[in-house]
This record gives C-alpha cells, sequence and structure tokens, in this order.
C-alpha cells in the first residue's frame, strides 16, 4: 500500500500488543478454518462467504470489506494475479496457485496475513515459485532484530528472490498495521533508500508480504474493476504474509497458524479432496 496514516503512534504498551496479539491469533485461526476448503472445484466467492461467516459469527469485522471500496471479505489472487484479486465464481482447478490474503478487526486492532495454495498437482515451475516466496518471508522476518533498518529486510529479500531468478514487486509493500489497516512505516521487499532511514524499534507492528514474479517485477491493475493486480507479463506470482511485533528480544510472529507449513517446512498441496 502506498498511502500510509501518519498519526498513529508506533511503539505500542504491553496493553496495545495484546491486542494486537489477539487480533493475529483470529486471524490465523480464520486461515486454518478455510484451509480444507480451497481446493479443486471450489469457487472462490465460495472462500469468500466461509470468511465473512466465520468472521461475523465470532463477533469480528472483515478489514477489507468496504475498505477504500473494496467489496469483499477476502483477496483471492490466482495465477498470475499478484495481488488484491476479487473473489469470482471460477472454480479453482487442479494446477492453480491462489494467493488467499485474510484481514480481521478484533477490538479495533487488525491482523493481516495471506498464504499461496497449490491446488492439486501443480507444475514444477509453479512449486518452486511458491516454496521461494514462503522461504523469502522468513528471511525477511529473520533479518529483522530490534532497532534495525526497515531496508533490512528487502536487502534480505531480494538477495533470495534475485538468486532464484525471481522479480520482487516494488509497487506494493508491506506496512505498519495497529488500529489502522495500514500506516507507517512502509516496508518494501527491495532495499530502497528511504528503508535505510526507518528504524524498527520495539513496539512497532508491521507486515512482511513478499510478492515474488516467476518473470519480471512489473505489474499492471485491471482498468475494469481497478483492484486485481497482475502482473506485466503474464508469469506467475506467489505470495506469503504475516504480521509481525518487534519486541525487545526480536520479532513476534502474530499470526502464526496451527496447520499451516511452518518455518523450514516444504510447502505442498492441501490434503483434502477436490470437490466434485
Ligand atoms: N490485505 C492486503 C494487505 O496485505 C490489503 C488488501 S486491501 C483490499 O495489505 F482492499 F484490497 F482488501
Ligand atoms: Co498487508
Ligand atoms: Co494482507
Amino acid at each position: 500500500m502506498s498511502r500510509l496514516k501518519k498519526e498513529i503512534p508506533l511503539y505500542l504498551s504491553e496493553e496495545d500488543r495484546q491486542g494486537l496479539r489477539a487480533a493475529g491469533r483470529f486471524n490465523a485461526q480464520l486461515m486454518d478454518f478455510l484451509r480444507p476448503h480451497v481446493v479443486a472445484g471450489v469457487t472462490p466467492l465460495e472462500l469468500d462467504r466461509l470468511a465473512w461467516t466465520y468472521t461475523t459469527d465470532h463477533g469480528h469485522t472483515p478489514a477489507c470489506l468496504g475498505y477504500k471500496g473494496y467489496p469483499n471479505t477476502i483477496c483471492t489472487s490466482v495465477n498470475d494475479v499478484v495481488c488484491h484479486g476479487i473473489p469470482n465464481d471460477v472454480p479453482l482447478k487442479e494446477g492453480d496457485i491462489i494467493n488467499v490474503d485474510l484481514t480481521t478487526i478484533v477490538n479495533g486492532w487488525y491482523g493481516d496475513q495471506s498464504e499461496t495454495f497449490l491446488i492439486g498437482e501443480t507444475s514444477d515451475e509453479a512449486r518452486r515459485l511458491v516454496q521461494t516466496t514462503f522461504e523469502a518471508l522468513y528471511r525477511g522476518i529473520r533479518a529483522c532484530r530490534p532497532n534495525c533498518t526497515v531496508r533490512a529486510i528487502g536487502q534480505a529479500i531480494q538477495t533470495f528472490a534475485r538468486a532464484a531468478g525471481y522479480g520482487v514487486v516494488r509497487e506494493y509493500q508491506g506496512h505498519g498495521i495497529g488500529r489502522a489497516f495500514h500506516q507507517e512505516p512502509g516496508i518494501p521487499h527491495f532495499p530502497d533508500m528511504a528503508s535505510g532511514r526507518h528504524i524498527l524499534k520495539p513496539g512497532t507492528c508491521f507486515t512482511i508480504e513478499p510478492m515474488l514474479n516467476a518473470g519480471r517485477w512489473r505489474t499492471r491493475v485491471d482498468s475494469r474493476d481497478n483492484w486485481t493486480v497482475r502482473t506485466m507479463d503474464g508469469s506467475l506470482s506467489a505470495q506469503f504474509e504475516h504480521t509481525i511485533l518487534m519486541t525487545e528480544d526480536g520479532p513476534e510472529i502474530l499470526t502464526l497458524t496451527q496447520d499451516g507449513p511452518q518455518e523450514g517446512d516444504t510447502v505442498c498441496a492441501s490434503v483434502a479432496a477436490a470437490r466434485s
């Protein structure tokens, strides 16, 4: 996101941190709830409906719905869609990859995360891209220390992604998060100059959400809906996102799932059977 709110205090008290932890925990629970449904035959709109119902049944608020006019609860970005894919009624099919991006407001605090899922048997290239993107997220997280620069994150991610031959998306970044969806600091996934002046003090909460393209990094927004972002060259794109709290002891991942891939794992296709 490029326009970030400036007025929000960045250094969070222990009470604030508990609020963010609860939001991250619920958001991760929502991801685990959706996980078995992300299979061939399901439509992104069905996933969207499931996410809306689960969120509101638990008394929480879908953050994307109505955000700057966004029409749905979740973002579903399939194949060459980089991010902000609007859920549609096209069933997922074997060989697709889909990023599911979830954001929830829990007692005024935001939790934000995404995963890219492999639908059934995918090409080796799709698997390698998704695996590399998953590992790139953790390269970014492990580059974080208290009072490090934001640039350390982008440096780690870009170095890793480039070695694999992938383009790192520049137009969309991670972001500070708290009582607002998107706030300072911006977290670019490449080492830009300005991020070398921004320090991650304990009490800062932010997302890391690298988008890697199998081809070149450039993207374009679909002019029909003004949301859907695709790779310019039509290549596949993958993304993973966590919400991170910088503590006095290092980064704390607030959106860890129970059932999803854990740090060091190989990302694999959902074990759930395809829906006929
Ligand atoms: N969840 C996305 C992010 O990681 C933002 C989606 S904004 C929406 O920042 F309006 F498209 F939902
Ligand atoms: Co985000
Ligand atoms: Co997100």
